[in-house]
């Protein structure tokens, strides 16, 4: 964890805010999934989300990307109104990107060819396709996997696939939904590195939400925890693993940092 803490940034210049929930709620049928929550997402940090299944992390993202609509609340992204802004708009205009939990690729296309089939969607020019493409293969090592059809990557190797894709649009916010999760610890330290290395190079805001806690915490620079459809803690990591109420509901008493 050293290694990935050390990138942290510690505080903030200038808090620009780049996505805001203003008491949204949000139901399916009678269930209450999110009770009038609020909270915002600074520029160009690393925000954590942290819940037990079925908390409502991957909801937030659909919230946020416009798969889903708030029954109540106000969401802001970069500070304009977009709760009743369909996806295409909040993905180009406000350049946001997203890996969902699940798939996010073309199974039966190489590695290559995913990236070639997203570019053509969201890149005009075929220069420039080719260039980030190339750009994207080298940065994330891809050379020797190009010509694997995804489906036979390994769950690491997919998982960087699906950032590639996201970076193709050159999003200013990335939203990554369970990561980490049946990742081994190598894989998951290279993941880390690669989101911090996204926000230091590439000034990218992320959220990010998965189960492993500890290394979650590892690469954020604030984190909430969602239970019972409230926020039950929002902070610094340090702040959070100290805090009662996330002791509690969600940590338990033995959990620390390291
Ligand atoms: N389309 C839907 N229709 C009905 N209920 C839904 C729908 N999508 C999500 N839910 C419910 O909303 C709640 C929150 O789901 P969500 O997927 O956001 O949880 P999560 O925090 O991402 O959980 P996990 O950690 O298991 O991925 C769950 O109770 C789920 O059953
Ligand atoms: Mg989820």
């Amino acid at each position: 964890m050293a290694i990935i803490k050390k990138f942290r940034i510690k505080s903030f210049k200038k808090i620009d805010t780049i996505i805001e929930f203003e008491n949204v709620s949000l139901a399916y049928g009678n269930r209450l999934i999110l009770d009038n929550i609020s909270f915002k997402i600074n520029k160009n940090s690393i925000h954590g989300m942290l819940g037990p299944n079925g908390a409502g992390k991957s909801t937030i993202f659909n919230l946020i990307t416009g798969l889903v609509k708030p029954k109540s609340g106000t969401i802001r992204i970069f500070g304009e109104d977009v709760t009743n802004y369909p996806v295409y708009i909040r993905t180009k205009k406000f350049k946001t990107g997203y890996c969902p939990q699940y798939g996010g690729f073309f199974s039966d296309l190489t590695l290559h060819d995913n990236l070639k089939a997203i570019s053509e969607i969201v890149i005009d020019n075929k220069n420039l396709r080719l260039e980030k493409i190339n750009y994207l293969i080298t940065k994330f090592e891809f050379e020797n996997l190009k010509d694997i059809k995804a489906k036979f990557l390994s769950g690491g190797q997919k998982k960087r696939l699906v950032i590639a894709l996201a970076l193709l649009s050159d999003p200013k916010v990335l939203l990554l939904d369970e990561v980490y999760a049946a990742l081994d610890v190598l894989t998951i330290k290279m993941l880390q590195e690669t989101i911090v290395n996204l926000q230091q190079e590439n000034h990218i805001t992320t959220c990010i939400c998965d189960h492993q806690a500890r290394d979650l915490l590892a690469t954020c620079d604030v984190a909430m925890i969602l239970n019972n459809g409230k926020i039950i803690a929002e902070g610094s990591p340090a702040d959070l693993v100290n805090n009662i109420e996330a002791k509690s509901a969600y940590f338990g008493e033995s959990f620390n940092l390291k």
